[in-house]
């Protein structure tokens, strides 16, 4: 039997509906949560990222904003540009858009960020906190596997979950998130000897890489959960497609997550959960804004 299909965008569309529902009640008894993003530079499949960060984020009934400067924009601007949203009061969630122009420094730009507002979970404070397993903020999209996993009631804990990749925002967290939820975790990357090897080991195969069609149907364990965070796109169809080969992985998998559709919705949707969290915690730091209703909505992760 062909694996099953995790539909990524529908949980996404459920999440969105809790924190519109979370929104509306907030807007009844105070202000609405606020976020910004900072856009250096008019790189264009950044400025597609923003707007559709923007979009989604006024959708659910959050304030939002973009902070742009140009491309030619020194350390400086950026960081007193951080610094005066930092001290912003009634905003509470600022984003860096990423990457940056090559001759700024996007660790020091990062930790100018108030560990309170960094809803993308990159301030080393926020990482420190998931690898000591007291997770704050987490990034968004290894957000989004755990909690696809947790929507499709697949529980991490016992299972052997390998990561293909180990970057800052995915690979990484994702291993400490999958711990943290009682997996025991191996962590794979170019290097790693043996990719087969180590995949068809795994009852949970999570591929993060960006390398189109690695994951074949001979790296996968008969049964397994097949987690796709990759996004490529082909530029002979001008489609999106992920690290899995889906058509010799599927006949192998029991469940896998589909690209487009799988966990990128995902993303952005726990984006605006760690948005939420952020103007909580703020709620209690500014009292004049607390809201009377304290409604619980999606965000307990984390
Ligand atoms: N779904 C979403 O919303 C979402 C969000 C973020 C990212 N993504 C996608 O996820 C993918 C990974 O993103 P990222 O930011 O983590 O990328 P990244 O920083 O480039 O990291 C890629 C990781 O994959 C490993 N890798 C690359 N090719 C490999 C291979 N052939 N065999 C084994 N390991 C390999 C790299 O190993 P080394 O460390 O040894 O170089 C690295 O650890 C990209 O396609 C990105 O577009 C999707």
């Amino acid at each position: 039997m062909p694996a099953r299909l995790v539909d990524g965008a529908a949980h996404a569309r459920a999440i969105r509906a809790e924190l519109r529902l979370a929104v509306e009640r907030l807007v009844s008894s105070g202000r609405p949560p606020r976020i910004t993003v900072v856009q250096v530079g008019d790189d264009p499949a950044s400025t597609v990222y923003v707007r559709n960060k923007q979009r989604a984020a006024e959708e659910v009934g959050f304030r939002s904003s973009v902070e742009r400067l140009p491309r030619a924009a020194a350390q400086a601007d950026l960081d007193q540009l951080l610094d005066s949203l930092a001290e912003t009061p009634g905003l509470d969630a600022i984003l860096l858009q990423m990457p940056l122009p090559a001759h700024l420094d996007a660790d020091r730009a990062l930790a100018r960020i108030p560990p309170r507002k960094d809803v993308d979970g990159l301030h080393p404070y926020n990482a420190g906190r998931l690898a000591q397993g007291t997770p704050t903020f987490v990034p968004a999209t290894p957000l989004g596997v755990l909690e696809l996993l947790r929507r499709e009631h697949l529980d991490p804990t016992g299972r052997h979950a390998v990561i293909v990749g180990r970057s800052r925002l995915v690979g990484r967290p994702l291993a400490l998130l999958l711990l943290q939820n009682h997996a025991t975790v191996t962590i794979a990357h170019s290097r790693t000897r043996d990719l087969p090897g180590i995949t068809r080991g795994a009852d949970l195969l999570i591929a993060a890489t960006g390398s189109p069609g690695l994951i074949t149907g001979g790296h996968v364990k008969p049964g397994a959960i097949v987690i796709d965070v990759g996004i490529t796109r082909d530029p002979s169809t001008n489609r999106l497609i992920g690290d899995v080969d889906r058509p010799t992985v599927d006949p192998v998998a029991s469940v896998i997550t589909p690209v487009p559709g799988g966990v990128g919705p995902m993303t952005i949707a726990m984006l605006l959960v760690n948005t939420l969290r952020a103007y909580r915690q703020q709620a209690v730091l500014e009292p004049a804004d607390r809201p009377t209703g304290g409604p619980i909505g999606p965000g307990r992760q984390a």
